[in-house]
């Protein structure tokens, strides 16, 4: 069996900014034209006004002010209200094959080591943008790596299960230099117009590269020990695949077609959940919660991580021991703790533990306790 370790991380961050107030505006006007246009019938009170949105709230609300995005020009033109991500040809690379590149190569410069030596590539996000080939199978393409690729999805899970299975495989021989690699456009599957909904998501690519730590050449984070949950609920459900096709051969503009959730239920079911898990894989992998310096936790909502990070150290917090980016970001699902984990691990020294943790759509959690080594 061979010891595995996190020997970089790289984030691919887009160059376009959403602000709340610019959010706001767009969705403002997108409810005053269908108020507007559906006058008559909210009138008759056969339609629902939509209500204006506000900073305010999304702040109070999520802790969220601002997130990257892919195309910003879309989604705030209040008679488009999404993305314009134009199809691609086929001999060009894939939207999430070049981002999910520019982030593994950041991975891959932290630790020192060259694309054809990896033999391993996971494609870990919540949605692929077609069905197959994979894209982790185009990725492992684009940076001439070896051995073999595959895509998995477990929503905002993703990444943590996608550390789980590449640690494994490293243990257990059939990979040696392994990324997981998180490109994530939750941009494209938000409902825009969905005012519950609409400001809580952001666009980026994270990656992390795992080694067998013998062949480490720098600082690294010891995967000391993994654990993966799950649990079926429809509180956080996207419908969208490829039974999508209606009688006549026509695409639906249906409202579940798009990321969906009971946010407060998510709140109510999914703490306690994640909650005893990081609990569980502590008492089982016999580390005190004390010995964890850091928590990188998903990064959905702000009350949530203040939440799970008292409940897991027993106190608050001190600032920096569990650092949250989803005011810079937003959520970015399978992404969002890997993120906080890249930007906040420098400083850590030898022997000092921190504990990577993702929750959300399934429901799914999955927690990986890490070592500093070097
Ligand atoms: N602007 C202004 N007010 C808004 C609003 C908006 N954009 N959206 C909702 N509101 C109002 C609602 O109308 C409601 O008003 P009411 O109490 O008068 O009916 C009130 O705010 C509370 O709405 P609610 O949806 O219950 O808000 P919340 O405090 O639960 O926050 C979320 C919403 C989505 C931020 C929060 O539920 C959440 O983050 N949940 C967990 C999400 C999660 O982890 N999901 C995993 C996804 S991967």
């Amino acid at each position: 069996m061979h010891q595995p370790a996190i020997t970089g991380s790289g984030v691919f961050t887009p160059s376009e900014v959403i602000t709340n107030d610019e959010l706001v505006a767009a969705f403002n006007a997108y409810a005053d034209r269908w108020n507007a246009e559906h006058a008559e019938a909210i009138a008759a009170g056969a339609a629902e006004a939509v209500a204006h949105s506000s900073s305010e709230f999304i702040v109070a609300a999520s802790g969220i002010e601002r997130r990257y995005v892919l195309d910003k020009t879309g989604v705030l033109d209040p008679e488009v209200m999404h993305p314009w991500l134009p199809e691609r040809a086929m001999e060009d690379p894939s939207v999430m094959a070049e981002m999910g590149v520019a982030a593994c190569r950041a991975a891959l410069d932290m630790g020192g080591i060259d694309g054809a030596e990896i033999d391993l590539i996971l494609c870990a996000a919540s949605n692929h943008e077609r069905a197959y080939p994979a894209i982790a199978v185009e990725i492992q393409q684009l940076l001439g790596a070896g051995g073999f690729a595959f895509d998995m999805n477990v929503a905002c899970s993703s990444a943590t299960f996608g550390i789980q299975a590449a640690a494994d495989m490293i243990r257990a021989g059939s990979a040696r230099k392994a990324l997981v690699v998180s490109p994530e456009i939750c941009s494209a599957h938000l409902e825009w117009r969905d005012r519950d909904c609409h400001f809580i998501f952001g666009d980026v690519a994270t990656a992390v590269l795992i080694e067998r730590e013998e062949e480490a050449t720098g600082p690294r984070f010891t995967i000391r020990s993994t654990r993966c949950a799950t649990q079926f609920s429809n509180n956080i459900r996207n419908n969208n695949g490829f039974l999508r096709r209606t009688r006549k051969g026509h695409m639906e503009d249906r409202r579940d077609m798009q990321f969906m959730q009971n946010g407060r239920k998510v709140f109510k079911e999914v703490l306690p959940m994640v909650s005893a898990h990081i609990a569980d894989h502590l008492a089982e992998a016999g580390v005190a919660a004390s010995d964890l310096k850091r928590l990188w936790l998903h990064q959905a909502n702000k009350t949530m991580n203040d939440y799970i990070g008292k409940k897991v150290l027993g106190r608050e917090p001190e600032p920096g021991e569990q650092p949250n980016i989803l005011q810079d970001y937003a959520n970015t699902s399978s992404a969002g703790s890997i993120i906080a984990f890249a930007q906040h691990s420098a400083d850590m020294t030898d022997g000092q533990m921190g504990l990577i943790c993702s929750f959300g759509a399934g429901y799914s959690v999955g927690s990986v306790i890490v070592e500093r080594r070097g």
